[in-house]
């Protein structure tokens, strides 16, 4: 067993409001989900010839992971060939719209600066895990590494400094997968050629998506639950508009919706990955159960 030399965790994220059209420009409502996280130790390896990866990521991400992470020595100012065994382990499921390149992102870059002896601060590290993000993304917004980086709910508008927010404390959520796994870049993608396609009929929905972001975000504040449910479901109707909804992902919001949920819409990417639920209180129960039924492979459960 070699010696630690750095270590950092990160959570996942989930998108409340604002997904997608915050990457033209309307702003976006986002929280830490801290009941997932990815770890990533350095160790020394001194026999190596340059950084090793011991991932628990499948086969075909492993050569991008390995890109990510020339792209964080580099972003620290590290040799390329630093003799360190990089461990990465994850629960944030991946490929599923909560976040789970940009959790590493930013545990990557945390872990390898603290093997450095370097202090950085959040922003610095932001700066750096957004960098690994357009490897993977290809021109993210900069929403997921940001509310992980800070750990906490964000009001965001790209290119402008994040809000950093205080979550009620009384607000359940559940978070059910439809199993189907999917790419963050093409549906982004797929969104741009939309744009071009209608531009003023984008320009409108765009407008709406950030009239009820911002809407979202003061239900969000004070805790009112209705008030925010009701925007929840007029956001995944938006997000159906631009064609990031899937059967699957519809029937799990449907069936959240007919158990009492009171609100529910996909979250982050869309075309696959997860959906969330506005619990009512002590409905919990009746909406996981309707969610299992409709399909789910996984239910994560939240309070924020
Ligand atoms: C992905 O979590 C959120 C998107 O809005 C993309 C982005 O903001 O970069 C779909």
């Amino acid at each position: 067993m070699t010696a630690a030399l750095g270590r950092a965790s990160a959570c996942g994220k989930l998108i409340l409001c604002g997904e997608h059209f915050v990457v033209h420009g309307a702003p976006a409502l986002a929280l830490p989900l801290t009941v997932v996280s990815t770890e990533v130790t350095v160790h020394e390896a001194p026999d190596a010839d340059g950084p090793l990866l011991d991932s628990d990521a499948p086969d075909a991400l492993l050569d991008l992971a390995q890109r990510m992470v020339r792209t964080a020595l580099d972003g620290l100012g590290l040799a390329p060939r630093t003799p360190w065994r990089i461990e990465a382990r994850s629960s944030v499921p991946l490929g599923a719209g909560l976040g789970s390149s940009a959790a590493f992102s930013v545990a990557l870059v945390g872990a390898l600066a603290r093997a450095a002896g370097q202090r950085l601060a959040v922003e610095a590290l932001n700066v750096r895990a957004h960098a690994l993000e357009g490897l993977v993304h290809g021109s993210p917004s900069g929403i997921d590494n940001t509310v992980i980086a800070h750990r906490r709910p964000i009001w965001f508008v790209k290119g402008a400094e994040p809000e950093l927010l205080d979550g009620p404390g009384t607000l359940g959520l559940v978070l059910a997968s439809s199993g189907a796994p999917r790419s963050t870049r093409e549906a982004v993608a797929a969104v741009g050629v939309l744009r071009q396609a209608e531009p003023a009929r984008f320009a409108s929905l765009c407008e709406r998506a950030g009239e009820l972001t911002t809407r979202a975000r003061a239900a969000f504040q004070a805790g009112d639950a209705t008030a925010l449910g009701a925007l929840m479901n007029e956001n995944h109707e938006l997000l159906r508009a631009i064609n990031v909804s899937t059967e699957a992902l519809d029937r799990l919001v449907v069936a959240a919706r007919g158990a009492g949920a009171l609100g529910a819409k996909l979250t982050g990417g869309g075309r696959g990955g997860f959906v969330v639920a506005l619990l009512p209180v002590g409905g919990e129960g009746r909406v996981s159960a309707a969610l299992k039924h409709a399909g789910a492979t996984q239910l994560l459960r939240v309070m924020v």
